[in-house]
């Protein structure tokens, strides 16, 4: 399996998600800025991962989760047009575009965002390619992965520690909850579509977990550089908002390294799924390698 095919997976998930806006049903005023914020320039890592996971197990198996992989995007959307809105984050830059309250207004932002989070359950309600029992997994792993134990969850710890600093555990429990959750949950969901057992799944889930927690501090890494260009989003919003992030508490130098440690250790679990079941896994190198931490040593010059 090589980058082509991961471009491929990519390609198709944006077919289809094309296709689902194009039948989703909405006055064009709620429509606009949730087609605004789903279609401009996000890397589609969340559901290309879970299609990727699919794509192992027979490239078959792809179209069973691109409902779930789409609402699952939907979902990662709303939290990005919450998470930027002023009572939040306050960023005016997403997506190399301005955010949802700069391009509407607020109130506008707020409702796309309820839009797409209730769409994203009816999605895979209505997804008839799936037994009911399954439908009902996913989105109970949907609402437990985004809800009140979930990315909610951690994204009001993150709000409630600016300005104050915490521990380096109260932090990972805050990275794993508002980033790694949702990660998980690609995991998870290829794994309830793909009916695999409990060993495999536990493994699966380790996964989602180490990626969920590289791909925070790789996130806050890229923010602290500043560049724009990079990111797509304003520059050094972490510092601007007081944030604890790992290169506030670890400095830039040590969170560098602990990025680098989580990708060793997320390596190690790939070879161990590829050994233990014979499957391809190492197709999800490619995407510990959209996480490049010589690439951003350099560019922070550590
Ligand atoms: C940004 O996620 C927010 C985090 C949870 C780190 P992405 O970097 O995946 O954002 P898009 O979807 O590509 O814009
Ligand atoms: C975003 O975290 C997490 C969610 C939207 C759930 P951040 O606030 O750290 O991400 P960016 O830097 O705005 O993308
Ligand atoms: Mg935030
Ligand atoms: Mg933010």
């Amino acid at each position: 399996m090589s980058n082509n095919q991961f471009k491929n997976l990519r390609k198709l998930f944006e077919e289809n998600l094309n296709e689902q806006l194009f039948e989703q049903e909405a006055d064009i005023e709620l429509l606009k800025p949730m087609m605004y914020s789903l279609q401009t320039g996000g890397k589609r890592l969340r559901p290309t991962l879970l299609l990727a996971v699919l794509y192992i197990y027979g490239s078959k198996k792809i179209k069973l989760g691109m409902k779930t992989a789409i609402a699952l995007e939907y979902i990662h959307t709303y939290s990005l047009i919450h998470d930027d809105l002023p009572a939040m984050d306050n960023d005016d830059l997403r997506r190399g575009q301005p955010t949802s309250h700069k391009q509407f207004d607020e109130a506008t932002a707020i409702l796309a965002g309820d839009a797409l989070l209730t769409e994203a359950f009816g999605l895979i309600a209505e997804d008839d390619q799936l037994k009911p029992k399954q439908r009902i997994q996913l989105i109970q792993e949907l609402v437990s992965a985004s809800g009140a134990h979930g990315m909610v969850a951690g994204q009001i710890k993150d709000l409630q520690s600016e300005r104050r600093e915490i521990s380096l555990d109260e932090l990972k429990e805050i990275h794993s909850k508002k980033t790694g959750r949702l990660f998980s949950f690609s995991i998870d969901a290829a794994a309830i579509i793909l009916d695999l057992d409990a060993d495999v799944r536990g493994e699966l889930s380790e996964f989602g977990r180490h990626f969920g927690l590289a791909y925070q501090i790789h996130n806050d890494l890229k923010d602290l550089t500043g560049n724009q260009e990079l990111t797509g989003k304003s520059g050094n919003s972490d510092e601007v908002n007081e944030k604890n992030t790992y290169p506030y508490l670890l400095t830039t130098k040590g969170a560098v390294e602990a990025l680098a440690d989580e990708i060793s250790q997320i390596n190690q679990i790939i070879k161990k799924l590829e050994k233990d079941t014979g499957k391809p896994f190492s197709f999800l190198k490619e995407f510990v390698s959209y996480i490049d931490v010589t690439q951003l040593a350099k560019e922070l010059n550590v």
